[in-house]
């Protein structure tokens, strides 16, 4: 189950360093020492808001999903704040798995070529 965290309880919680990104809290303790960007930015942040700096930064694939592995919780619905844009990586990390892939991309152009070459064929029929 969820933990769900008021960012005023992530402010004050002591014995972890946790950081703030997209809603979601992290337990960064371990990992700060070993942050290629360095344990300063990580520390600046303890306790509250990283998105931004972690977007800024151009994270891989490969950063965001080691961050899904540090998730201890996610800050309650009432206090959410959205970046204006998410990136799309990381979009495509956070998705639930099993969403993915259910519709595929192209489900419309397999009808809409279908009727448009019914068309051309009924256009051919009758002009020729
Ligand atoms: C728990 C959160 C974080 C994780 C798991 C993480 C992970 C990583 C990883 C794996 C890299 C290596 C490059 C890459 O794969 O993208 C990296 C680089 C970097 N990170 Fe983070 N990071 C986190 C938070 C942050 C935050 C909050 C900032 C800034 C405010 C930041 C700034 C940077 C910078 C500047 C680099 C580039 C270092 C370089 O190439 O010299 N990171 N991070």
């Amino acid at each position: 189950m969820v933990r769900i965290l008021t960012r005023e309880e992530v402010k004050k919680h002591k014995g972890a360093t946790w950081v703030i990104i997209h809603n979601s809290v992290y337990d960064v303790s371990e990992f700060i020492n070993e942050h290629p960007g360095g344990e300063e930015v990580l520390l600046e942040r303890a306790g509250g808001e990283a998105s931004e700096g972690f977007e800024d930064a151009g994270h891989t694939p490969d950063a965001r999903s080691r961050l899904q592995k540090l998730k201890v919780g996610e800050i309650s619905t009432t206090e959410h704040k959205d970046l204006e844009q998410k990136t799309e990586d990381w979009l495509a990390v956070t998705k639930d798995p099993n969403e993915l892939d259910t519709e595929p991309e192209n489900s419309y152009a397999v009808p809409i070529v279908i009727v448009v070459v019914a068309l051309l064929a009924c256009f051919y029929y009758y002009y020729f």
